[in-house]
């Protein structure tokens, strides 16, 4: 018997048995995500007609919402990747990241799309902007699926934003704690058992 068999397709998506008891409260739901991605998937194909567009994406959690959106998008496009971290507690507040994996390509005279999972403090996407600007596109714009109200340290222009939550620590399509539920087709937040026993 296969998976499938077991479980009806239309429901393998937005169930990780697994993940279930340490979920407390689904914050956006699977389809207000893909609703809301559409909707901004048509206005980039509106805004960026008849150009193409390389959409950068911020490992590891932006790799869920990239997918998803460039499908929206009916344009040609080409995908590039950055990973980068933190230099750590003391340097946070400063903004300093740390660029672990740079793009593979140079981005002079292209029109660029920054796609964020979520916008927190907004220093990691400030330095980002900053260091991508002076790479010289004839374009920077940013796409960032989440952006939690009232943290943002320094005043960000988010072309595309999706959604604003409370400052709460969450998890699902593409964010992690400690690596897990990146899987989930919703954003939630965990219960306080799950923090304690990871
Ligand atoms: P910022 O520099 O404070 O805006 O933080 C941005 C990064 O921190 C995001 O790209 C995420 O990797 C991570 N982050 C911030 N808030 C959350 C959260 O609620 N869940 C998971 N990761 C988060």
């Amino acid at each position: 018997m296969t998976l499938t068999d077991q479980v009806p397709l239309s429901t393998l998506p937005s169930y990780v048995e697994a993940y279930a008891p340490d979920i407390e409260k689904v914050l956006i739901p699977a389809d207000a995500i893909q609703a809301k991605l559409a909707e901004i998937g048509e206005r980039i194909t509106e805004d960026y007609a008849g150009r193409s567009l390389l959409l950068v994406g911020v490992l590891k959690g932006a790799f869920v919402v990239m997918a998803d959106l460039s499908r929206y998008i009916r344009l040609p496009l080409e995908f590039d990747f950055m990973a980068v971290s933190s230099y750590g507690a003391a340097t946070r507040t400063s903004g300093v990241v740390r660029i672990l994996k740079d793009l593979d390509h140079d981005i002079e005279g292209r029109d660029v799309l920054l796609v964020e999972d979520i916008v927190d403090s907004g220093l990691t996407l400030n330095y980002l902007l900053k260091n991508l600007r002076g790479r010289r596109p004839a374009s920077l714009e940013v796409m960032a699926l989440l952006q939690k109200v009232g943290l943002q340290k320094v005043p960000l222009d988010i072309r595309y934003p999706g959604f604003d939550i409370p400052p709460e620590f969450v998890v699902g399509y593409g964010l992690d704690f400690a690596e897990r539920y990146r899987n989930l087709p919703y954003v939630a937040t965990l219960r306080p058992e799950a923090y304690r026993e990871a």
